[in-house]
């Protein structure tokens, strides 16, 4: 495919309502839901994807049941520690963004230690969101600017949307497509400095449906659309 699209992120929605319709318990969406996500990493870096980001758990989703919360983030420490092997052997580089606050030691670890194991992978990124806010990102690199500007590492005026950028919990290219799966059509504050430009795709499928097929369609969406930046079309 041409026109490959260099950063895409998934808001990957449904995992809840997916099991619900199937009289299953939400658990049992999140775990298919995880599933997916193995598959369509591997798909991303097959199509020469550089970038995949994914919203796995936003600080919001701390509102949830203890029971929920708890059973996400012993599916995260089980993916990490045995489930992603395929992934990591793909040459698939693994990042987090997000606050390590008030994640559990054993979830840090496990991050952690795939970070380590996949550090020197090359083939693409895969950027995992965890307790993740895009707010909080901005407020967090505010600080990060704010300290950088009183101890004089930089001055006001080297500051504008790119070198913000570098701030940010990684650096990363902007997002080209963005793709929210689950009927919802909103950002729920994922990534909002990264998503300027970005070509948003809604699409209701709920995330453990939406499969290597639906990601086609997804980036033949992302070909098909004329991104002018603010310009005017020129042809
Ligand atoms: C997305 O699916 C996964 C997480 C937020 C962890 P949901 O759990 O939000 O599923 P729905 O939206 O309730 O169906
Ligand atoms: C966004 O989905 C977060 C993730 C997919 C991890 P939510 O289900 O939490 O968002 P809302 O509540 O529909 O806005
Ligand atoms: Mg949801």
């Amino acid at each position: 495919m041409n026109n490959i699209p260099n950063h895409v992120a998934i808001i990957m929605d449904g995992n809840g309502r997916w099991a619900q319709e199937k009289g299953k318990k939400r658990s049992e969406g999140h775990k298919e839901g995880g599933k997916t996500l193995e598959k369509l990493a591997l798909y991303a870096k097959k199509l020469g994807i550089k970038v995949l980001s994914v919203y796995a758990f936003s600080t919001d989703n701390f509102k949830r049941s203890k029971e929920e919360v708890d059973f996400l983030m012993d599916l995260v420490i089980h993916y990490f520690n045995n489930k992603l092997n395929k992934v990591c052997d793909e040459g698939i580089k693994i990042i987090f963004s997000g606050r390590r606050e008030p994640l559990r030691d054993d979830v840090l670890e496990a991050m952690d230690k795939i970070v380590e194991k996949t550090k020197n992978n090359t083939n693409c990124i895969l950027n995992i969101c965890i307790n993740y806010g895009g707010q909080e990102e901005i407020v967090d690199a505010s600080i990060k600017v704010a300290n950088d500007l009183r101890i004089g590492k930089i001055k006001e005026n080297d500051l504008n949307r790119e070198t913000f950028l570098k701030y940010l919990y990684q650096d990363l290219p902007p997002i080209d497509l963005l793709i929210r799966t689950g009927k919802e059509h909103r950002l729920s504050n994922f990534m909002l400095y990264q998503s300027f430009y970005a070509e948003i795709y809604f699409v209701d499928t709920y995330f453990p449906d939406f499969l290597e097929n639906d990601f086609d369609i997804a980036i033949e969406y992302y070909i098909s659309r004329n991104r002018t930046f603010g310009n005017v079309k020129t042809n």
